[in-house]
């Protein structure tokens, strides 16, 4: 069997490169995560015009708490600010929030404005996932004990306890910046995902950017193995 000219409903995105676009400007890395953060709102806007049911947003891994102090404050301040700014929007664009990783780990305001933005978006039709505390491998650990726990370790098992449960299958895969790796993002969930890698650093990542993707994956020949 083979699946062409598919539409995606479910496309993820590892948003790297802020720091190197700061770089290049000689700004600090702070202003790169800023940039980054208006290249999301964007890309959440345009939402509606494409088949995306399901945006999933690599934002922080379970490894960037190595980073210095100084930029995990910048990282989480700014989603503080992201979620207060952006909550109306998400709510009249009928945007759902959804969050993967171990996102109860951050500090309780966060949790609390978290746990807020998901109850207001719950509503809605259109899934954006963000990622945060997030880490591939702890995620398939977790959803092993889990299904250990209920029964029996099968694949479907695992899949119905991984935090994308009840999520449409992962179609397309992104990393901007050049990076060819996945940084422990959605391990699982991407045996099948076609990948795509492009050279644009993500605060100049566009909704003519996500477009491009599509169409690219439109023209790509899926066959889960089969012929
Ligand atoms: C991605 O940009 C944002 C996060 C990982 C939070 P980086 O900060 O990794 O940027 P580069 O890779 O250093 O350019
Ligand atoms: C992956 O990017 C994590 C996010 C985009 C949030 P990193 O910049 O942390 O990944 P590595 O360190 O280059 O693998
Ligand atoms: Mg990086």
């Amino acid at each position: 069997m083979s699946v062409a000219d598919g539409q995606a409903r479910h496309v993820a995105i590892i948003m790297d490169g802020n720091g190197r676009w700061a770089k290049r400007k000689h700004l600090p890395r702070a202003m790169g995560h800023r940039r980054g953060v208006e290249a999301v709102r964007e890309l959440v806007r345009s939402l509606k015009d494409t088949s995306i049911e399901c945006l999933t947003l690599y934002a922080f891994s379970s490894e960037n708490w190595k980073r210095s102090d100084d930029e995990v404050d910048d990282l989480m301040n700014l989603m503080r600010k992201f979620i207060k700014s952006d909550l109306p929007e998400f709510i009249a664009n009928d945007v759902k929030l959804h969050i993967i990783g171990d996102w109860q780990a951050l500090a309780p305001d966060i949790v609390a404005m978290l746990e807020d933005a998901l109850e207001q978006t719950s509503k809605g039709s259109r899934t954006l996932a963000v990622a945060l505390n997030y880490g591939g491998q702890a995620e398939i650990v977790h959803a092993a004990r889990r299904a250990a726990e209920q029964g029996e370790i099968t694949e479907k098992t695992i899949d119905a306890n991984l935090f994308t449960a009840g999520l449409p299958p992962l179609d397309l895969l992104i990393r901007t910046s050049g990076e060819v790796r996945l940084s422990n993002f959605l391990l699982w969930q991407a045996a099948y995902a076609e990948m795509l890698f492009v050279d644009t650093l993500w605060p100049d990542f566009t909704p003519e950017h996500l477009q491009l993707a599509l169409e690219d994956f439109a023209n790509r020949e899926r066959r889960f193995g089969g012929r």
